[in-house]
């Protein structure tokens, strides 16, 4: 609403992208392995890029939830009492950052894909990657990747 999107309008290529890519997103599979970089523009981040930072306040992760982080493209949970885990939230189906954690899984609302917060492994697909991992501890109340 609002916004002036002609679907399917074979305009000069350059004006716009960002619908399109939206567009293809949804897709089936139609720009084959660019999908999986492209989708969405999420991009995971390396260990590297967030060593040292604190992504989440411990009090902020429900035992046996967890919470996503957009800013920094990650997801946080504490499947039991003072164990924490961090994981990437961007989905190794098609790129898009997953919407939310509830019971026990970590949830992509893109195609329905589904992580275990103990480990990122694949629940439920499309998925067929686990989410990578970040090594994490606790320090003065924040959980810090190390
Ligand atoms: S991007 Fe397809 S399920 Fe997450």
């Amino acid at each position: 609403m609002g916004e002036n999107v002609t679907p399917g309008a074979g305009r000069a290529a350059g004006d716009g992208g960002i619908g399109r890519r939206a567009v293809l997103c949804g897709g089936v599979g139609v720009v084959g392995a660019t999908a999986l970089a492209g989708c969405g523009g999420d991009k995971e981040k390396s260990t590297a890029e967030l060593k040292g930072k604190e992504i989440a306040k411990v009090s902020d992760i429900p035992v046996g939830g967890g919470k996503v982080y957009g800013s920094d493209k990650v997801v946080v949970t504490q499947p039991t009492q003072g164990a924490f885990k961090a994981f990437t939230a961007v989905c190794t189906h098609q790129g898009c950052t997953v919407g939310g954690v509830s019971n026990g899984l970590i949830k992509c609302d893109c195609h329905g894909s589904e992580f275990k917060i103990t480990d990122g492994s694949v629940q439920h697909g499309p998925a067929d990657k686990p989410l990578k991992e970040y090594p994490v501890q606790v320090k003065n109340g924040g959980i810090v990747v190390t």
